[in-house]
């Protein structure tokens, strides 16, 4: 597909695999590299027919060990509010995105590396992994989203914890705390998101879509209104043949064969 920094495979269950691929810099996130994620999920991955996106980074050591700090010294600040902007579209892809994502946290999950792990919809961590946001010991403090994402899953006290000290915790405290599903051994990271995945896939595409929806949206409303579109919602999937499938394949005691209709 021609990037320098991404790589992207879909595998023969219709999932697919993107992988941020900077190793020598821990996979941090250059302004080509937002770019290269920016044109893969905007223009590539709606055609893709993908049911379920791994989002992991290259190389033993890292996730995506956040922005790219030799790059981000040198912008003026008219280009860090385009790097910023950047960032904060590509992460909006993958959260909005019908496609449910995995983030497989193989190493430093660091700044904007825990930002785009936060995007994706579960998160599965290595044992091996680190989790944090650095930024104040930079000077600035996590703008791709997290203090809003990370605040949403954690609540304020400990989100607050986190940025104010910029300390890294280890996966099982990251567990602990709610910000990753699971951990697992380092070598089985990849095998634990493809089963994940796999088991995703195998569902009812409309319902685990709008499902997404009703979870992410209704999240951000009162609770009746997204008790009403929950309703709508339900009742779309209700009227979909994948439901009829889905019930019919229950009462036959057969596996469904959904088709996304
Ligand atoms: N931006 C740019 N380069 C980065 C980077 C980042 N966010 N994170 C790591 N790198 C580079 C290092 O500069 C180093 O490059 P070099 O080999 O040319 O010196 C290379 O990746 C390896 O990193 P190194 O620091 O040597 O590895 P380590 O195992 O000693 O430490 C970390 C790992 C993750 C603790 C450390 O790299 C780090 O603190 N990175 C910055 C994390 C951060 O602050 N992220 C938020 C940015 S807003």
């Amino acid at each position: 597909m021609g990037f320098k920094y991404i790589q992207y495979q879909k595998e023969p269950n219709s999932i697919g695999i993107l992988t941020v691929n900077r190793p020598n810099v821990l996979n941090a996130l250059n302004w080509d590299t937002l770019g290269e994620l920016k044109v893969f999920l905007e223009d590539i991955l709606p055609g893709e027919e993908v049911k379920a996106l791994i989002v992991t980074g290259a190389g033993e050591k890292a996730f995506v060990a956040g922005a790219d700090i030799a790059q981000m010294n040198e912008m003026k600040e008219r280009d860090f509010q385009d790097y910023v902007d950047t960032a904060h579209r590509v992460y909006e892809l993958i959260e909005n995105s019908s496609c449910p994502s995995i983030a497989a946290i193989n190493g430093y999950a660091l700044g904007g590396g825990c930002e785009l792990a936060l995007a994706c919809d579960i998160r599965i961590a290595s044992e091996k992994a680190r989790l944090g946001f650095p930024e104040v010991k930079l000077g600035i403090f996590p703008g791709w989203g997290g203090t809003q994402r990370v605040t949403r899953v954690l609540g304020l006290g400990k989100t607050k914890e986190l940025v104010f000290t910029g300390e890294m915790i280890d996966a099982n405290e990251a567990l602990r705390i709610g910000l990753v599903e699971k951990v697992v051994p380092h070598e089985e990271t990849m095998s634990v998101a493809r089963d994940l995945a796999g088991a995703i896939a195998k569902r009812g595409p409309i319902a685990v879509r709008m499902a997404k929806t009703a979870i992410n949206a209704g999240s951000e409303m009162d609770l009746q209104k997204a008790l009403l579109l929950e309703k709508t919602l339900v009742s779309l999937c209700f009227d979909s043949e994948d439901r009829i499938e889905g019930m019919n394949a229950f009462l036959e005691k057969r596996e469904p064969a959904f088709t996304g209709r």
